[in-house]
């Protein structure tokens, strides 16, 4: 029992020490080096995308998302119990730091992969829709375009970096698959020209209730990119 628990301690040691000394994956680059700080990010996102709790940031893939309210003027679309995937595997298409104007532009490909619940009343595409159920997308080269305003904080005598503000827009590069279960509670007279709307026109029909779900998977990136700079001298972030 005792040499048990010393063995449990011993393995706890060992690991936590690996983790807090392994030393950060990430190759630092001179200021304006875009192609660097493009490689180095693309080596990165796994680890950064699988989390790292001794910074406190969580997985992103999985991301999960308890509640997305997706509203529009023509639709009330509640979604809940999200799970996201895809986000370690994203391409890095560009990333650049201009250092003049304290500014971050990302932009991100990803295939990504949405499972969870929805509650549904309205219209998409003029087209009355009303269900709730099982709701899967299957969203394929999504392109993601970050845009963030930086400022760097001190916190003893040691200087980080700091996202001040941040906006987002987003490109579909191919046909993306998103479906609806029970739709119109099962009743499959009603649900047929919904189903078809869905099948013919993915695009059009994330492009139109998607934009909040897009926006709350980014606000998840962004709070753990956030984690990271805080956590992180902006010194083994960037070659001086
Ligand atoms: C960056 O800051 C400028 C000046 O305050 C502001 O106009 C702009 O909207 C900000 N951009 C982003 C992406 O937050």
């Amino acid at each position: 029992m005792y040499s048990l628990l010393v063995l449990q301690l011993l393995a706890f040691v060992v690991c936590y020490g690996t983790v807090v000394g392994a030393a950060l994956p990430i190759t630092k680059c001179k200021v304006g080096d875009k192609k660097c700080l493009k490689e180095s990010a693309q080596a990165f996102l796994p680890t950064f995308a699988l989390g790292m709790p001794e910074y406190k940031m969580h997985s992103l893939d999985p991301l999960t998302i308890d509640k997305v309210d997706a509203d529009n003027p023509n639709l009330k679309f509640k979604l809940t119990n999200l799970k996201v995937s895809g986000l370690k595997d994203c391409v890095v298409k560009k990333l650049e730091h201009d250092a003049d104007k304290s500014k971050i532009f990302l932009n991100l490909l990803c295939n990504v992969g949405i499972e969870g619940h929805y509650d549904m009343k309205g219209q998409i595409i003029i087209l009355p829709m009303e269900g709730n159920g099982k709701i899967e997308a299957d969203i394929k080269k999504i392109l993601i375009k970050v845009e963030a305003n930086l400022s760097e904080i001190e916190k003893g005598g040691t200087k980080y970096w700091n996202i001040k503000s941040w906006d987002h827009s987003f490109e579909l590069k191919d046909k993306s698959m998103i479906q609806f279960e029970n739709l119109f509670n099962g009743n499959k007279d009603l649900a047929k020209a919904a189903e078809d709307v869905m099948k013919e026109s993915g695009n059009d029909v994330i492009q139109e209730v998607g934009p909040p779900v897009i926006k709350s998977i980014a606000s998840k990136v962004v709070e753990c990119a956030q984690r990271f700079f805080h956590a992180v001298p902006l010194n083994d972030l960037v070659l001086q």
